[in-house]
């Protein structure tokens, strides 16, 4: 019998691509490493998984963020851990203050920040492309959905590493829960001031929304209204930075695409969507059987964790011809890589938006970026990207070399 596969093994999380395609091949519901984890890798057992939340619960994300040492687990009544129809109700009371109103509003400002951001990067110099602009954007852009102080940016880093770290948090180590819960009570004490400054002085954006919002005469309660606040601040950030470092890295290791949207922006929007698919954020979602099923022939147990692949089944090649080249001409959208069902993305025009306005101001400015250094991988098995993006950026007067 063969080793099972382990995915955060340092040669997998460099290229998993390939290790993806073998189980695609030669076992599509397979259970791999850390723990035994049921790995889904079809695009149709994705989608089959995705659509079925009454027999695929996301009572697994509760489990993964809420352990019963965080007591106040920020995460433990917001939509993403729960199902259908509590999900639905929270969902729809969301969704206003989220809609394309809402984003049309913050449109011209994240327009303004891209510019300011590109402006100020040093050209012809290395620098780590993460800390000077890829971070900042989507920091910025939801510290000013969440209507806090500039200042607090940051501090982002750290409560999203906190926070998204609970799970693999050793039992015995008090210090690090400590520490934890502690990053958990700080965000919650600016949330709360930016909640009060809100409800004594009501505004256009999204908070003010969020507080004005009844469906059928019911608000959303103080603890749903700070998970939610909460769950943004995470959804938002890693995942929308990533998306900006595969933007780069692919432009940098196909030039000819570079050339090709730097003399047609209008590209962009096609780039980006063929970038999700290519190098998609968000690598897995995990889900818990709610009873014993059959999935492509293969039994699972009730109780079975179950990691949806989405970056396998954006390469399935059953679904996207030659889906391992990168082609601009992929006739789009690609919406799998925002999740699928009932727990569709909220944040997917945003991040596209972010996306194309960040990329539009880069090639603005710049001609191109060239590697300044190798990449490290970050160890996560559900979000992949890079640590550090070492780069150096050729202004658009000079040669790309
Ligand atoms: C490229 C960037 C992004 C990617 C790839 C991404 C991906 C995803 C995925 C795969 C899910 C589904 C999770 C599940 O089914 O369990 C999801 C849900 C969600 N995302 Fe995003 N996301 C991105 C950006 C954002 C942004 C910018 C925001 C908001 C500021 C956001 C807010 C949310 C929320 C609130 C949910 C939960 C929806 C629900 O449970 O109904 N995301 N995202």
């Amino acid at each position: 019998m063969s080793p099972r596969l382990n995915l955060l093994a340092p040669e997998v999380r460099a290229n998993p691509y390939p290790h993806y395609a073998e189980l695609r091949r030669t076992a599509p519901v397979c259970q791999v490493d850390p723990g035994g984890l049921w790995a889904v890798s079809r695009y149709d057992d994705v989608i089959a998984v995705l659509k079925n939340p009454q027999l695929f619960s996301s009572e697994g994300m509760r489990r993964a963020t809420c352990p019963p040492w965080f007591e106040e687990a920020p995460f433990a009544q917001s939509m993403i851990v729960q199902d259908p129809p509590e999900h639905g109700r929270l969902r729809v009371l969301v969704n206003r203050a989220f809609g394309p109103a809402a984003l049309s509003r913050l449109e011209p400002w994240v327009r303004q920040r891209c510019q300011t951001l590109v402006e100020q990067l040093p050209a012809e110099q290395p620098l780590d492309l993460i800390d000077a602009f890829t971070r900042p954007l989507p920091a910025s852009v939801i510290g000013e959905l969440l209507g806090l102080e500039a200042s607090l940016q940051p501090l982002f880093k750290r409560w999203a590493d906190d926070l998204t770290s609970v799970s693999s948090v050793a039992p015995g180590d008090t210090a690090r829960k400590e520490e934890i819960r502690s990053t958990a009570r700080e965000a919650r004490q600016h949330l709360t001031e930016a909640l009060a400054q809100r409800r004594r002085s009501p505004g256009e954006d999204m908070l003010s929304d969020l507080l004005a919002t009844r469906v059928e005469g019911e608000a959303l309660t103080e603890p749903e209204l700070m998970s939610f606040l909460f769950l943004l601040l995470i959804a938002g950030m890693e995942t929308t930075i990533h998306l900006l470092n595969h933007s780069v890295r692919l432009l940098m290791e196909y030039p000819e695409v570079l050339a090709r949207v730097r003399a047609n922006p209008s590209l962009l929007p096609k780039l980006v969507e063929e970038v999700l698919r290519y190098e998609p954020p968000v690598h897995a979602i995990m889900r818990v059987t709610t009873a014993e099923t059959e999935l492509s022939g293969v039994r699972l147990p009730q109780g079975a964790w179950v990691m949806a692949m989405l970056a396998s089944a954006s390469r399935d090649e059953t679904r996207f011809p030659h889906s391992e080249r990168f082609e601009l001409e992929r006739p789009g959208p690609q919406n799998l890589p925002f999740g699928h069902g009932v727990h569709f993305c909220l944040g997917a025009p945003l991040a596209r938006l972010e996306a194309r306005l960040g990329l539009e101001a880069l090639l603005s400015r710049f001609s191109g970026f060239a590697p300044r250094g190798p990449v490290t991988w970050n160890h996560s098995l559900s979000v992949r990207g890079p640590r550090v993006l070492p780069v150096e950026l050729f202004p658009s007067t000079s040669t790309y070399r």
